[in-house]
């Protein structure tokens, strides 16, 4: 079965409908037919400071919600990243491989630097190298992800050519796999601007009331004209709307579109915020459920870490051995 891997920051506790739409929901999908492994990047998250309360909550919270979201943890493999510290010793390895220039050219490197106010850290300079360890760790085929994530895929790729022309083949080429229709999901405020939390505003959480989230969606920024049609360069908030409106129910686009022929756009967003709310709210129920019994789910991510460990220790081994480290014993 062709090896799967994704993972996603703890940050932010609640996880917001781009990061569902753009990459959980392909997770939950993919876990059917491939080998998944899926993990909460807490290592990834101290790259900016982290109140270490809230890290340790926010990663139980992280993990509650994909299971919530229908992660299977008798068919996928979750766990958490700094459970498996192979993750830190192939990154320190990648990182010896890459040029500095290359990790500059690092467009989120560039967006996340210039939007911090606290002094930069290296981590966040070298955090997508670790994501390539990540990835790179499991040989896995494809990485589900949003599109804000290609080019960090493309640096993946790069590195493991790179290893594999010194050393023999030792890596395989991952392959982002990014749903179009879903790849960036739009600030309800800014509907040219990818959702996302560090910039507050038009942000849907699945984890605040869903009441607040219904509001969010009913004063979402629509455009000029009073059509509800699908263009994305001319109406980006209402081709915004349809398209998590088609994600969330399934249904496709064109019969929105003709289902909404002559009504207005209060009518869409109020119908969607129905739709939001009926969704999340059992999905809300689940995450309680889990957080209710902190053991069981600590229980779920310690066998994931032991799955993860295997894998990660067998490409590690190789490593090491291909750059001629004396193996231990
Ligand atoms: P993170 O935690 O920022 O986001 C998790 C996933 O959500 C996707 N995403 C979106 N998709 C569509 N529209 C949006 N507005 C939107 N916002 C976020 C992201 O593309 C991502 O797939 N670097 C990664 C975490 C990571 C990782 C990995 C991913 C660490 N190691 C290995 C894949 C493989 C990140 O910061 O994602």
């Amino acid at each position: 079965r062709p090896r799967v891997l994704s993972g996603i920051q703890p940050t932010a506790g609640s996880f917001h409908l781009g990061n569902y739409l753009g990459a959980v929901r392909q997770w939950v999908a993919l876990q059917e037919a491939h080998d998944a492994f899926y993990c909460v990047v807490d290592l990834h998250a101290i790259t900016v400071e982290q109140n270490p309360k809230e890290l340790r909550q926010n990663t139980r919270v992280s993990a509650a919600q994909l299971l919530a979201l229908g992660i299977d943890p008798d068919r996928a493999t979750l766990f958490v990243q700094s459970h498996v510290p192979e993750h830190a010793q192939l990154g320190w390895i990648m990182q010896c491989l890459t040029g500095f220039g290359e990790a500059a050219r690092m467009t989120q490197f560039k967006d996340k630097s210039a939007r911090q106010e606290q002094s930069v850290g290296v981590g966040l300079f070298t955090y997508p190298i670790l994501q390539a360890a990540d990835i790179l760790l499991y040989q896995a085929h494809y990485v589900p992800v949003g599109e804000d994530q290609r080019q960090h895929l493309e640096l993946t790729r790069d590195l493991a050519t790179r290893f594999n022309s010194r050393h023999g083949k030792t890596f395989r080429l991952p392959e982002a796999y990014i749903v179009k229709d879903t790849a960036k999901i739009f600030d309800l405020q800014d509907p040219t601007a990818k959702m996302s939390k560090s910039v507050p505003g038009g942000v849907v959480e699945l984890l605040e009331d869903p009441k607040r989230s219904a509001k969010k969606i009913r004063s979402a920024v629509t455009d000029t004209g009073r059509e509800i049609i699908f263009d994305v360069e001319n109406k980006p908030g209402v081709s915004n709307l349809l398209t998590i409106y088609s994600a969330l129910t399934g249904r496709t686009v064109e019969s929105l579109v003709l289902d909404y022929d002559g009504k207005g756009y209060g009518d869409l967003k109020k119908d969607l915020g129905e739709v939001f709310t009926e969704w999340v709210t059992p999905v809300q129920e689940r995450v309680r459920m889990y957080l209710d019994d902190v053991a069981s789910l600590d229980k779920i991510l310690a066998r994931g870490a032991e799955r993860a460990r295997e894998v990660a220790s067998t490409t590690l081994r190789r490593t090491y051995d291909k750059i001629g480290f004396v193996l231990p014993e």
